[in-house]
C-alpha cells in the first residue's frame, strides 16, 4: 500500500471522512476494528489495512477518528515505529487537556501532529462549506491543507493543539443557545392567534433572515469587547432590560417556558444594578467571565 491518506476508525464519522477523500480522488487506506465496516469503502477503491500499524505505514498523512482519546492511545500506542515521521490529524472529540497530551506524546515520538474538530454530522462531511478546525504547527497544516480540503473548508486556528477542542464546545454552546432562542420564538408565535398561530416554517422564514442582523451585531460587539469600550447610545442595556421584561411577559401569557428570559434578566439586571445601564450588550461579557473585574 502506498496511498496519500490513511483513515483509522470507520465509525459513522470516520467512514464519512474516508468517503470524502475517495470522492475527491485521494488514494486512501482504511482500518477499523470491526472489519466489515471497510467493505463499502473498499468497493469504492480504498485499500484496507490489516492492522493499525499497516494503515499508518501506508500514507504520509494519517487521519484518526475513534470514539475517545483513550481509544486513540490504545490503537496507536503499538504503532510507534510506523508513526515516526508521519503526520497524524486527530479528529476525535475530546477536551483541550486531551489534545495537549496527545500532541506532547506525538512530539516525543517524532510524529507531526494536528488536533482537529469536525463541525458537522457525517452527512455534512465533504461539503465545501463545512468547517473543519485545526490546531498545531502551521507548517504541518500547510503541508496537508490540500488533502484535508476534501473534507470541507479547513480552518487553521493557531499553534496550540487545544484550540479546536475549545472552539468546538464554544460553538456548540452558541448553537444550542441559538436553537433554544429559535424554539422559543416558534412556541411564542405559534401560540398566537386563532387556529394555532403561525407555523414553524413561516416563522423561520423571517427568523433566519434576522440571523444576518445578529451576525452584524456580533462583529460590532466583538470590536467593543476587544477595545474595552462599552458605551452604546443606540441600544443600551436599560432598553434591553425593558424589552427582556416584555419577552418574559409574552412567555407567561402564551404558556412558553424556555428559561431564557430568566437568564437574560439575570445578566442584564445585575449589570444595570451595577450602573452599566448606558452600556451596550457587549458589557455582559464581564458578567459571563467569572473572574472579570467589573
Ligand atoms: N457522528 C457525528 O456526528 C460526529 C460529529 C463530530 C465529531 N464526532 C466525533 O468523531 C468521533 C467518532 O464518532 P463516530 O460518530 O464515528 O462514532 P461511532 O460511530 O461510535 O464510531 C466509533 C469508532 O471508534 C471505534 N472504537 C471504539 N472503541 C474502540 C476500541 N476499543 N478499539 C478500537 N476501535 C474502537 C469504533 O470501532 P468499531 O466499528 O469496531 O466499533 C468506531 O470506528 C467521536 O469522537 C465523535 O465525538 C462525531
Amino acid at each position: 500500500m502506498d496511498t496519500e491518506v490513511s483513515v483509522v476508525g470507520l465509525g459513522a464519522m470516520g467512514a464519512a471522512l474516508a468517503g470524502a477523500f475517495l470522492a475527491a480522488g485521494r488514494s486512501t487506506t482504511v482500518w477499523n476494528r470491526t472489519r466489515g465496516k471497510a467493505l463499502p469503502l473498499v468497493a469504492r477503491g480504498a485499500a484496507e489495512a490489516a492492522s493499525p500499524g499497516a494503515a499508518v505505514g501506508a500514507s504520509p498523512l494519517v487521519v484518526v477518528c475513534l470514539k475517545t482519546y483513550d481509544v486513540v492511545r490504545e490503537v496507536l500506542s503499538p504503532c510507534a515505529e510506523e508513526l515516526a515521521g508521519r503526520t497524524v490529524v486527530n479528529l476525535t472529540s475530546g477536551s483541550p487537556v486531551h489534545a495537549r497530551e496527545a500532541a506532547d506524546r506525538a512530539g516525543k515520538r517524532g510524529v507531526r501532529y494536528l488536533d482537529g474538530a469536525v463541525l458537522a454530522t457525517p452527512s455534512g462531511v465533504g461539503r465545501p462549506d463545512t468547517l473543519h478546525l485545526y490546531g498545531g504547527p502551521r507548517i504541518v497544516f500547510d503541508a496537508h491543507r490540500d488533502v484535508l480540503a476534501a473534507l470541507g473548508d479547513p480552518v487553521y486556528l493557531g499553534d496550540d493543539p487545544a484550540l479546536p477542542a475549545v472552539h468546538d464546545v464554544a460553538l456548540l454552546g452558541q448553537l444550542w443557545a441559538t436553537l433554544t432562542g429559535w424554539l422559543q420564538g416558534v412556541a411564542l408565535v405559534g401560540a398566537d392567534g386563532p387556529g394555532g398561530g403561525v407555523s414553524a416554517t413561516a416563522y423561520t422564514a423571517v427568523a433566519s433572515r434576522w440571523m444576518t442582523t445578529a451576525g452584524r451585531l456580533m462583529d460590532e460587539y466583538a470590536r467593543r469587547i476587544d477595545a474595552g469600550e462599552y458605551r452604546d447610545g443606540e441600544f443600551p442595556l436599560d432598553l434591553h432590560l425593558m424589552l427582556m421584561g416584555l419577552l418574559a411577559h409574552a412567555g407567561e401569557l402564551r404558556g412558553v417556558e424556555s428559561g431564557l428570559p430568566e437568564t437574560f434578566l439575570g445578566l442584564a439586571g445585575r449589570a444595570v444594578a451595577d450602573g452599566h445601564g448606558a452600556d451596550g450588550y457587549a458589557r455582559l461579557i464581564d458578567y459571563i467571565r467569572r473572574d472579570a473585574d467589573r
